[in-house]
């Protein structure tokens, strides 16, 4: 029926998702019939208990599990018929984990590269486009260093900008700052709001810290575990673009209180 109307597909759709690993006794309901839209540039965070169902909402929508039911579209085609993966769905999909997940003999640059490598682009211009990013996300002069040579930080950088180097349209983090200092954490939230914002890019950032979804979201989409779901959804209206002052502004404590209060109105409701 939306082809009939003429309007532009949102970047995401989900449509009653629900995913169940198991069967019988041991069925456990990862995520159930979850809706959620995302309007191509929307920054969205999703906030919740360990368990409740993040990662495996990210990793239906990356391609890489399948639902046990409902819909998932990226840019109106949808990622999954049944168990099958379309290809063609995914492709402006990029994922960056939690650990960075760099090959240890490989070069930054190299790592950077290997999304394009296998995408079949040749030597010189996927280490020129490599060099380029690895410059946006503040790793210029480290593109020849191995990943044990760079610190937390950096090698969250260089996994950032392999998730980045094939352009993509939607951006999916699964905490990916989580095991950094305040600081680095801060610096890097910046760029990435920068990256995300000039390029339109809509991301799915999954985290636990209510500061960093308040800071970095459009929404903010709350969900709690047993069973697994969504309770709710806040709209985060702070002009942009922000900057670290915004954090000191009493405006932002009361958002950040108020989604705390969400957060555990949704672990006991
Ligand atoms: N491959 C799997 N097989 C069986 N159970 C799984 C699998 N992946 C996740 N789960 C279960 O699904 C639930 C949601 O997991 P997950 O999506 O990783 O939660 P979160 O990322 O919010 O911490 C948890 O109870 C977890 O144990
Ligand atoms: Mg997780």
């Amino acid at each position: 029926m939306k082809q009939d109307t003429g309007l532009r597909p949102a970047e995401i759709e989900i449509r009653g998702l629900t995913k169940i690993f198991g069967e019988g006794d041991r069925a456990v309901t990862a995520i159930s019939r979850a809706d959620l839209i995302l309007e191509q540039g929307e920054f969205i965070s999703l906030l919740g208990p360990s368990g409740c169902g993040k990662t495996t909402l990210m990793r239906i929508v990356a391609g890489l599990e399948y639902p046990t039911e409902g819909e998932v579209e990226v840019r109106g085609l949808p990622v999954w018929s049944g168990k099958r993966r379309s290809k063609k769905a995914t492709k402006p999909v990029s994922m960056m984990f939690q650990e960075a997940r760099l090959f240890p003999w490989f070069t930054v640059a190299q790592n950077v590269a290997l999304p394009l490598r296998i995408a079949g682009v040749g030597k010189a211009e996927r280490m020129a486009r490599a060099h380029e990013i690895c410059e946006t996300v503040g790793l210029k002069g480290f593109e020849g260093h191995r990943p044990g040579q760079l610190s937390g930080g950096m090698r969250q950088r260089a996994s950032l900008a392999r998730a980045l180097v094939t352009d993509p349209q939607v951006l999916l983090l699964d905490e990916p700052f989580g095991a950094l200092d305040a600081m680095t954490r801060d610096a890097l939230n910046l760029e990435l709001m920068e990256v995300c914002a000039r390029a339109k890019v809509t991301t799915i950032l999954v985290t636990h810290s209510m500061a960093e979804a308040a800071f970095l979201s459009d929404k903010v989409v709350v969900l709690a575990s047993r069973p697994a779901r969504i309770t709710g959804v806040v709209d985060i209206p702070f002009e942009r673009p922000r900057t670290l002052d915004l954090q000191r502004s009493v405006a932002f404590q009361d958002m950040v209180a108020d989604l705390r209060n969400q957060l555990q109105e949704s672990h006991h409701g």
